[in-house]
């Protein structure tokens, strides 16, 4: 075993935090296909909040949209990232699941109080989300490409 090589704590501690992020995963995309549900009986009832105002319409469709993209994302990080990033697997996962949350939660937010063009304040909670996905995203992919070449496979 060289000195880079994870110990077992490691190994436990990334296995249990990737358990977590598959558990979020699921739930934070079951909660965000709900949203598509309500955006669809919406829509079916006619309901002008939603038909007449494009603004809200917009923003609740972005939201939608990446709370279920992002959910997916969450769940392949829990599915393969314990072995890439070991005892870092818990800080990535925290990162990645806090920006999965705050960017749809910022569009969604954006809808109240939205002017002509410009988003309601809310939609602010946007940028830094999608720099914690972002960061997550970077440190996953650098873990994995490491990994691949440990194993001979890059
Ligand atoms: C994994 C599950 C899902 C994914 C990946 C997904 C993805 C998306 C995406 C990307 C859009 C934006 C489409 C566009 O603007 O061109 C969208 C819109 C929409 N989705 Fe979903 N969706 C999912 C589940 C659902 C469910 C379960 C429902 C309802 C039963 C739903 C209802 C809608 C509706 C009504 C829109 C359009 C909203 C509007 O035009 O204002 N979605 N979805």
């Amino acid at each position: 075993m060289t000195g880079s090589d994870p110990t077992h704590e490691d190994e436990e501690s990334g296995r249990r935090a990737a358990d977590r992020a598959v558990a979020v995963g699921w739930a934070w995309l079951a909660l965000c296909a709900c949203g598509g549900l309500a955006l669809e009986v919406a829509l079916g009832l006619k309901l002008g909040w939603l038909l007449d105002d494009e603004g809200v319409r917009t923003m609740a469709r972005l939201a939608h949209a990446h709370g279920v993209g992002l959910a997916l994302v969450v769940l392949a990080f829990g599915a393969t990232a314990a072995p890439r990033l070991g005892a870092r697997t818990a800080a990535t996962s925290m990162m990645l699941i806090a920006g999965a949350v705050l960017v749809p939660i910022g569009f969604a937010l954006g809808a109240i109080g939205h002017g002509e063009v410009d988003p309601g304040p809310g939609v602010w909670l946007v940028p830094p989300g999608a720099l914690l996905v972002i960061g997550a995203l970077v440190r996953t992919s650098i873990a994995a490409i490491g990994y691949a070449r440990r194993n001979r496979n890059l």
